[in-house]
């Protein structure tokens, strides 16, 4: 037995949506949290499979983990630093922040090779990098790493690709070091700013977040603090590019424009009706939108993990659209599923053009990765018939009550059990 998720596509949606802390921040300020020697408060939690995935992965720490609503209180006062050799921190990406939490805590850490989605290759050299350059030593034995360190001192790291993960991981490992790190080339999407907020408000001392040259003052204590993450701006992507496909008007709330500005750019160069305000974007019915080119970049560019959504949208597009994804080459397993619908797509290395405008249909898809879950959730509400989407764990792992959200805009999408 399995679930799949069915949409009745064609139905114009009409209405408001509230967007839930991002999904990204919030599996990297859960690990933080154990850094403090008292209580953490983060509220704005979204209710996802990873968030689950990480309490369970707390619970096992003897970490006390409340969920109040949106709240969740991570209390390491009585934490212990046991072996993380269980399944659970293969099921999400995110379990990798332990590695600079744990270290930068207890010196020590020993934890399987984290899992997540196939986007490609996705090594994790340059975070092993910045542990050896603060004195730590790595060996991987297994399946799981072991990383050690006496004494963690600061250093100068310069990461050779701008990693989201190696800079929080680096900046995480170091915020109890001896004397100053400085990272180069760091990463700038804002979930990085979000985690040295969190941390700084902990008491710790890191300068730069959000610019490419981040320094980290070792400190030798941190404490508990409250904190509210930032909106998911990949969520308050999705729901833009699913209102510019398929809403008679759509407000999306609880966004912060800045930080989806090369999508909104990207959407009224298609031709899409958006109206910006300062905490929400309103999204109008377009007759005719016309196809684009797009490259995903780091942040600010346009992120990898709305590329694949746009794809559903540029099917509806006039003319040809082109993708290229500098960050993840195998990421467009979602043309294929979009293929099978009706779709026009030609699939290259690392890239895809499709052909539009197409009528797609309903059919029986594979959310193969969280983000193709998404294309295809906006591609089976722009369909003729129905779609049934499978593997919708990918979804739920990213995804906060996206059928809800979409029931109250007027969609017609429903859950069953199947064989
Ligand atoms: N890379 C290396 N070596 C490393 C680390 C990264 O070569 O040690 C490469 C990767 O293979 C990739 C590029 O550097 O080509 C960027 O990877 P990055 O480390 O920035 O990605 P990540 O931290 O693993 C996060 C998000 C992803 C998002 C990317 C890029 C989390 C948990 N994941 O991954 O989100 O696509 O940044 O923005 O924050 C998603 O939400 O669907 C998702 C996959």
């Amino acid at each position: 037995m399995q679930e799949v998720i069915k949409i009745e596509g064609g139905k114009k949606l009409k209405g408001e949506v509230k967007i839930s802390g991002s999904k990204n921040a919030t599996v990297a300020l859960i690990p933080a949290a154990v850094l403090a020697n008292g209580p953490v408060y983060i509220s704005g939690v979204p209710e996802i499979a990873d968030v689950t995935s990480l309490a369970e992965i707390l619970r096992i720490l003897n970490v006390d983990v409340t969920e109040k609503e949106d709240m969740l209180i991570v209390d390491p006062t009585n934490m212990k630093n046991i072996d993380l050799d269980q399944d659970v921190v293969t099921r999400l990406r995110a379990s990798y922040y332990f590695m600079g939490a744990l270290l930068g805590k207890y010196g020590y850490v020993r934890i399987k090779m984290p899992g997540g989605c196939y986007l490609g290759p996705r090594p994790i050299d340059l975070h092993i990098k910045g542990f050896e350059a603060l004195g730590a030593k790595v060996e991987y034995d297994r399946g799981c790493y072991t990383i050690q360190a006496s004494h963690l001192k600061g250093n100068k790291i310069f990461l050779d690709i701008s990693s989201v993960g190696a800079t929080i991981n680096i900046m995480m490992a170091a915020v109890y070091a001896e004397g100053k790190t400085t990272i180069e080339n760091a990463a700038k999407e804002p979930e990085i700013i979000d985690v040295a907020t969190l941390l700084n408000n902990m008491g710790a001392n890191v300068k730069g977040a959000g610019t490419n040259v981040i320094t980290i003052e070792g400190v030798s204590t941190l404490h508990g603090c409250a904190h509210e993450i930032i909106p998911d701006r990949i969520e308050a992507g999705t729901f833009l590019i699913m209102a510019a496909a398929c809403a008679e008007e759509m407000k999306i709330n609880n966004v912060i424009p800045k930080h989806i500005e090369a999508l909104t750019s990207k959407l009224q160069e298609m031709g899409v009706k958006l109206e910006i305000g300062v905490d929400s974007i309103t999204v109008y019915e377009s007759d005719e939108i016309h196809g684009v080119d797009v490259t995903t970049k780091p942040y600010p560019g346009f992120a990898t993990d709305l590329q694949q959504p746009l794809t559903a949208l540029m099917t509806r597009a006039t003319g040809e659209s082109h993708v290229v994804d500098t960050i993840y080459s195998e990421r467009f397993k979602n043309c294929q599923e979009l293929q099978r619908m009706g779709a026009k797509i030609e699939i290259g290395q690392g890239s895809c053009t499709i052909d539009g405008p197409t009528q797609l249909y309903g059919d029986k898809v594979v959310a193969t990765d969280l983000r193709c879950g998404a294309c295809l959730v906006i591609a089976g509400l722009m369909a003729e018939g129905i779609t049934e989407i499978r593997d919708v764990h990918h979804i739920d792992r990213g995804y906060d009550d996206i059928d809800g959200k979409l029931k109250r805009l007027g969609a017609r999408i429903y859950r069953e059990m199947i064989d």
